[in-house]
């Protein structure tokens, strides 16, 4: 039999970054949250996410909404990460370690010397280095590297660090979090019209004015919204491995960004080493192929690579939207939030959907740089669906 009716000014589907980060900045403003995660807080792509903040490394030719949007949100970090600590006591994990760019052969070098013009031309910050200077900033990398481009802008942050942070802060400010709380579909009341809460998949029912939907990959599994509401989300898969240094921090400072994958060091002797990129549905298992092709490029650049101990294999899935962009604010339904789509950037752009969504969810219009990134730009796609 159905049961509990929790009353909440806001409930948030899905306990991942987005989640947790928007459900701080709410309970902060007096909104009276709960989170709704279906499995364990932040141990889907979250947890699986190496936590790189590098919108200049990441940036892409026509994307300049996206690069403005990131890089809004890199700036609010130092600020974001230190209340953070403040709240809850503990380290978000904030490393302002920098990126290196690397290329180790022709074709690597003259792509890299494109994405060099093209962060020029936007007047982005970044360092053309020649191997014998990368390799004097970067000891470890091989004598065979070609070029690299250097960005002391962009950082990182240690995923698991921050979203355990975050749950703590939440629960210190008066915010709910339930964990094994599944959302079947979103309630809504007035013909459809407005949001009046979520029913879970035992029958529970959660009433709240405004339901922010946080649900990564899984957005398309939430019932209840009529099509012209909905989004098109899809998973796609990455496969990362945590390396560790027995002999502790040194091998790498920085980040180092290699085509495709990255390593990401941690500051004490341990290393993420991501990531795949595969569409193929909600497939979350390693495979040796996937893992085989992260180490065999890993190596060539930073041979000591193959030295390190392997703690974990693991695989998440990206929420990628038709145009991989964000998707952030009201909906089509009255009480209806977006939280959803952050594909490669879920952990990047936290603060700054955090305080996009506190904005909106107290009444407020969202900031300028997240206005492009309406659910109504889906608008025509749904038609097409329906139709
Ligand atoms: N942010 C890097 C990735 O999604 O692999």
């Amino acid at each position: 039999m159905p049961h509990t009716t929790d009353r909440f000014d806001v409930a948030i589907v899905g306990g991942g970054i987005a989640g947790l980060a928007v459900a701080w900045r709410a309970q902060r403003r007096g909104l009276r949250t709960v989170v709704l995660e279906r499995d364990r807080l932040a141990h889907g792509a979250t947890r699986v996410a190496a936590g790189m903040l590098a919108p200049i490394s990441e940036a892409r030719v026509g994307e300049r909404g996206l690069l403005a949007l990131s890089r809004a949100s890199l700036d609010r970090y130092p600020g974001f990460v230190e209340e953070l600590a403040a709240a809850s006591q503990r380290d978000p994990g904030y490393s302002a370690c920098g990126t290196l760019l690397v290329a180790r052969d022709r074709d690597e070098a003259e792509a890299l010397e494109r994405e060099l013009a093209e962060r020029t031309a936007l007047g982005l910050p970044v360092e053309r280095l020649l191997p014998s200077e990368a390799r004097r900033r970067e000891p470890a990398l091989a004598p065979t590297l070609r070029l690299a481009l250097d960005i002391p802008g962009d950082h990182a942050i240690d995923p698991r660090a921050l979203s355990a942070a975050l749950a703590v802060a939440i629960e210190r400010a008066g915010g709910a979090l339930r964990e094994g709380a599944a959302v079947a579909r979103i309630v809504t009341a007035d013909d459809g019209e407005r949001v009046a809460g979520v029913e879970l998949t035992d029958g529970a029912h959660v009433h709240a004015d405004q339901v922010v939907v946080a649900a990564g990959a899984w957005v398309g599994a939430l019932d209840g919204l009529p099509a012209h509401a909905r989004v098109p989300v899809r998973p796609v898969k990455g496969q990362i491995m945590r390396l560790r240094d027995p002999a502790g921090a040194g091998l790498l400072a920085r980040v180092i960004r290699m085509q495709p994958g990255y390593l990401v060091p941690r500051g004490d002797g341990r290393y993420i080493l991501g990531a795949t990129m595969e569409e193929q549905g909600f497939d979350t298992a390693p495979t040796a192929g996937g893992i085989f092709e992260l180490l065999r490029d890993a190596i060539e650049l930073v041979p000591g690579v193959a030295e390190l101990q392997v703690e974990e294999v693991a695989a998440g899935l990206r929420p990628g939207t038709p145009d991989n962009a964000p998707v952030l604010g009201p909906g089509a339904v009255d009480g209806l939030q977006w939280a959803a789509g952050c594909f490669r950037h879920g952990i990047l752009l936290a603060p700054i959907v955090a305080d996009a969504l506190a904005a909106s969810l107290a009444g407020e219009p969202l900031p300028a740089v997240a206005r492009p990134f309406g659910a109504e730009r889906f608008a025509s796609q749904r038609e097409a669906v329906a139709s």
